[in-house]
């Protein structure tokens, strides 16, 4: 994984664990972290060793309190239209990747930390955890893909609300709402959990995994038949040499071992 100055990496045991690191600023995300990333994932992404991601914020205080506000506040109307774009293609190789990418919320995840969460494909939270879309408070909306995934995720209502007042919720209430999978007492349970999940899905046909997200995120896509990719994808599984050793094993009545091909 290429040098990077404000997002730590480190890879152990396939997992890549990522920390956006600018803890003084409660690991708001400037222009050069959003690049960061997208580096990063397009690494993950060609980099055989590296099976599954997950992100967090250094400290205790935040995950990420949302697009560097220093920032936003030089935007003029010609920028702005393309600040948004490339936040959202960003976020989109996140949502994307083939691997499991786990958000660990730790602390506030507001505007853009809210969004980069979202584009995560599941979100454990510590029981401090807040998440928040404020941007209205700034005289402006989420940007980074935010009213989509919010809305997918929580409901037309309730993303509303949450976007028109800019409230915080809590870990438990972010739960409730299905915005977060599962709520730990603390970062350090948090992590378990995320491994925990991580070493149930490696254990798994890779292929097929990446197939699940594509299916996942066609229902979202305008326009796209998500049952047909749903075929498609099925067929794809099937022409795989994991499908055959998954099938083999089951009627072996022993333990798959997949391969990823
Ligand atoms: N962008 C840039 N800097 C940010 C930031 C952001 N989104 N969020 C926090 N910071 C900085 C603060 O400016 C401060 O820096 P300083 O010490 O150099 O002054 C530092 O992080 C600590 O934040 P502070 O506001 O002092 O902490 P707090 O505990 O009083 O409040 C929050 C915490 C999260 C409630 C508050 O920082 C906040 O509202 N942040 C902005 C959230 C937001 O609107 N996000 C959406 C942006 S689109």
């Amino acid at each position: 994984m290429a040098d990077n100055t404000n997002i730590l990496s480190e890879e152990k045991d396939g997992i890549l664990y990522l920390t956006i690191n600018r803890e003084s600023k409660l690991n708001a995300l400037n222009f050069a972290t959003l690049e960061e990333i997208r580096n990063i994932f397009n690494e993950v992404s060609d980099n055989k060793d590296i099976k599954a991601v997950i992100i967090t914020g250094a400290g205790e205080k935040a995950f990420i309190a949302g697009a560097d506000i220093s920032e936003i506040a030089e935007l003029n109307e010609l920028n702005a239209r393309k600040f948004a774009e490339n936040g959202q293609e960003i976020f989109s190789l996140i949502e994307n990747c083939h691997k499991p990418v786990i958000a660990l919320v730790n602390g506030f995840a507001l505007g853009g930390g809210c969004e980069l969460a979202m584009a995560c494909h599941m979100r454990i939270a510590s029981a401090n955890a807040k998440f928040g879309q404020p941007e209205v408070n700034l005289g402006i909306i989420p940007g980074y893909g935010g009213t989509q995934r919010l809305t997918y995720l929580v409901g037309r209502g309730k993303a509303n609300e949450l976007m028109m007042t800019g409230d915080m919720i809590g870990a438990e209430e972010a739960k409730s709402l299905g915005l977060v999978n599962h709520v730990c007492e603390n970062k350090e349970a948090a992590l378990e959990k995320a491994e925990e999940i991580i070493h149930k899905i490696m254990a798994k046909a890779p292929l097929a995994i990446g197939m699940v997200v594509d299916c996942v995120n066609s229902v979202f896509i305008k326009g796209e038949n998500g049952y047909q990719t749903e075929a498609n994808s099925f067929a794809r599984c099937v022409k795989s040499g994991d499908y055959k050793e998954g099938t083999s094993a089951f009627l072996e009545k022993r333990k798959p071992e997949f391969k990823g091909e």
